[in-house]
C-alpha cells in the first residue's frame, strides 16, 4: 500500500468532508472546508490511497504560531502511521511559513489523539471547561519548538 501525501485542492473538498463526517462528532460544513481554500492562513494536507482521500489534517499559520484545526484518518486506515505522516508534513510546512510553535485543542477523553500529540512533543498546557458542546473539556496542547 502506497499512501501519497499532498496539499489539498478544490477537487478534494467533497472527500475531505466525507472523511470529516466519519471522524468527528462535531462536523464542519462542506462550506467551511471550501472557505479554507481561500483562507490565506490555512494549509491542509491530504493522505490518499489510489486517489481516495483516507485522511487529512490542517492548520492556520497565525504570525509565528500554528494552530491545528483537525486531523482525521478513516478508521480502516488507523494504526498505520498515517496521522503521523500528516502531522510530519504539517510541522514541516508550518516551519516553512515561519511558525515557531504549534498548538491545538483536543477533547480531554480523546486518548488516541492525545497520545499522537504527546509522542510528537506536544505538552498539556491548560483546559477549557466545557469547550465541546458545553459538556466535554478541551485540553490545550503546545509544542513550543518546531525544529
Ligand atoms: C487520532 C487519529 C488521527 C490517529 O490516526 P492514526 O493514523 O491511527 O495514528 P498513527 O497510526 O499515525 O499513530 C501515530 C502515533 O499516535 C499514537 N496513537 C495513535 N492512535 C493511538 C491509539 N488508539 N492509542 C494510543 N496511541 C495512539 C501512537 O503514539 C502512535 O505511534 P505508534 O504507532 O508508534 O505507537 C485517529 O485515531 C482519528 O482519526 N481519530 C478521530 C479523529 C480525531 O479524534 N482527531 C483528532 C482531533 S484533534
Amino acid at each position: 500500500m502506497t499512501i501519497n501525501y499532498r496539499i489539498m485542492t478544490a477537487q478534494d473538498i467533497p472527500d475531505i468532508f466525507s472523511v470529516d463526517r466519519m471522524c468527528f462528532e462535531h462536523n464542519w460544513t462542506l462550506e467551511s472546508y471550501e472557505c479554507e481554500l481561500n483562507n490565506m492562513l490555512a494549509t491542509y494536507i491530504v493522505a490518499e490511497d489510489n486517489d481516495q482521500i483516507i485522511g487529512f489534517g490542517g492548520f492556520w499559520a497565525i504570525i509565528d504560531e500554528a494552530q491545528i484545526t483537525n486531523i482525521g484518518v478513516l478508521e480502516s486506515y488507523r494504526g498505520r502511521g498515517v496521522a503521523q505522516k500528516i502531522l510530519n508534513e504539517m510541522i514541516k510546512l508550518a516551519g516553512v511559513k515561519g511558525c515557531l510553535a504549534m498548538t491545538l485543542e483536543v477533547r480531554v477523553d480523546n486518548k488516541a489523539a492525545i497520545a499522537l500529540y504527546e509522542a510528537n512533543g506536544f505538552e498539556k498546557a491548560g483546559v477549557r471547561k466545557n469547550y465541546y458542546d458545553n459538556k466535554t473539556d478541551g485540553l490545550i496542547m503546545w509544542r513550543y519548538q518546531l525544529e
